[in-house]
């Protein structure tokens, strides 16, 4: 031991490295995250946690015997398709070496504490994002969640009943969520909001309320060379429409973020007018209720153009979360603990965002000298990491008693 955060970002810098899209491809229950869920198990072992996997696939590592009134940081350890190294894993390997720090100080904490990594926080593989700590704290109905499907038609329930779960045991965990006193989770920022404050470290304000929706265009699928352009029914065509129209609206609203980041024509030959395209909206607006509207604006566009193109449109909402503000007592006690450092508003969603609605919570952001995330450039400097480990032990030392 006696590794700093970014030693022990380099220890899994190959795990889960994508050939193809550059960065991280890490995703819930795939062999990259068993990977960094046993070397989570093991680093937490390593310095005398004990660890526990709850009815959610949610990882914990306890300092004292799990009970009420804990303090508990953490983040997660999956990724995004062709992701960044640090989103995610940062807060994990910040809280393990703060754990390690405060041992090293000879404390005990008066309160247990805990180390959490929580499962499909990117909605990588089953669509949801949040997924450990949505079924957690109730905030998706555990049927729902066990018919979600992956890529090759996977349910959640059978690939975590393939992972050693059992997912008939998902669902609203009352004793794990009556543990959390104060959740404080440390996470690289994923905008540019640290460069412009020239500060390594920020306290989190606020998240943008957002969403998926996955839009569903119909049409015939035929010969790309012998159908003549007046007999098509291209769902492309509409699907294209889609695009440049979330553009539009996102630009005419102050603030909002429309973002159609996954597009699939089957069956998807260079030669074939598909028969049907999905692709799915990201959408995230500032303000209370404001998100859903401005989808139905879209939806209703995507209906013209489809009707245009002799195609349909079905639009589904795959998840939905609030706006947050993080709880304001604990927002300023982070803030004076780490002498007075800014509050930052984010566009992403947290885990810590989720919980925020039933315990208290906060981020810590660490700086991104480019803001990119969610790609293989994302970045944080050592002395940055370095000064954001520092900034939670401190955090956790003044909770933790
Ligand atoms: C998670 O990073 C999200 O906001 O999509
Ligand atoms: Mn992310
Ligand atoms: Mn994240």
């Amino acid at each position: 031991m006696g590794e700093t955060p970014s030693q022990l970002l380099a220890a899994i810098e190959d795990v889960g490295r994508d050939r193809t899209r550059g960065g991280y491809s890490r995703h819930l229950f795939g062999p990259a995250e068993h990977e960094l869920r046993e070397w989570f198990v093991e680093q937490a072992r390593n310095r005398g946690l004990d660890v526990t996997t709850d009815r959610n696939a949610n990882t914990w590592a306890w300092w004292g015997e799990p009970g009420p009134d804990a303090v508990v940081t953490g983040s997660h350890l999956d990724s995004v398709p062709g992701g960044g190294a640090f989103d995610g894993p940062l807060g994990v390997v910040s809280a393990l070496e703060a754990v390690r720090r405060l041992r090293r100080s000879g404390r005990t904490p008066t309160r247990p504490l805990a180390v959490v990594a929580f499962a499909e926080e990117e909605g990588g593989r089953f669509g949801v994002p949040c997924l450990g700590s949505r079924l957690l704290t109730g905030g998706i109905d555990p049927d729902r969640a066990r018919r979600l499907t992956d890529e090759d038609s996977i349910s959640f329930a059978e690939a975590a009943r393939r992972a050693g779960h059992d997912p008939e045991r998902f669902g609203p965990d009352s004793s794990a969520l009556s543990r959390i006193g104060r959740f404080i989770e440390l996470h690289v920022e994923q905008g540019r909001g640290l460069v412009d404050f020239d500060s390594p470290v920020a306290v989190g304000s606020t998240v943008l309320e957002h969403g998926r929706w996955c839009f569903t265009v119909s049409g015939q699928g035929n010969h790309a060379g012998a159908t003549e352009l007046a007999d098509r029914r291209d769902p492309m065509v509409p699907s294209a429409a889609v695009v440049s129209a979330a553009r539009r609206i996102a630009a005419a609203a102050e603030g909002a973020r429309l973002t159609v980041g996954k597009l699939v024509p089957e069956p998807g030959g260079a030669n074939v007018i598909p028969s049907r395209v999905r692709l799915w909206l990201d959408a995230r607006v500032p303000g209370e209720g404001n998100t859903r509207p401005l989808v139905a604006e879209l939806a209703a566009t995507a209906r013209d153009a489809a009707a245009e193109e002799g195609c349909e449109v079905a639009v589904s909402e795959e998840s939905y979360s609030d706006g947050v503000s993080f709880d304001t007592a604990l927002r300023g006690e982070l803030s004076e603990a780490l002498g007075g450092v800014r509050e930052l508003p984010t566009g992403a969603g947290h885990d810590a965002a989720i919980l925020a609605k039933h315990v208290p919570a906060g981020m810590l952001y660490v700086r991104n000298p480019t803001g990119i995330s969610h790609a293989p450039e994302e970045f944080a400097e050592p002395d940055d990491v370095e000064a954001g480990a520092r900034a939670l032990t401190r955090v956790l030392e003044r909770n933790a008693g």
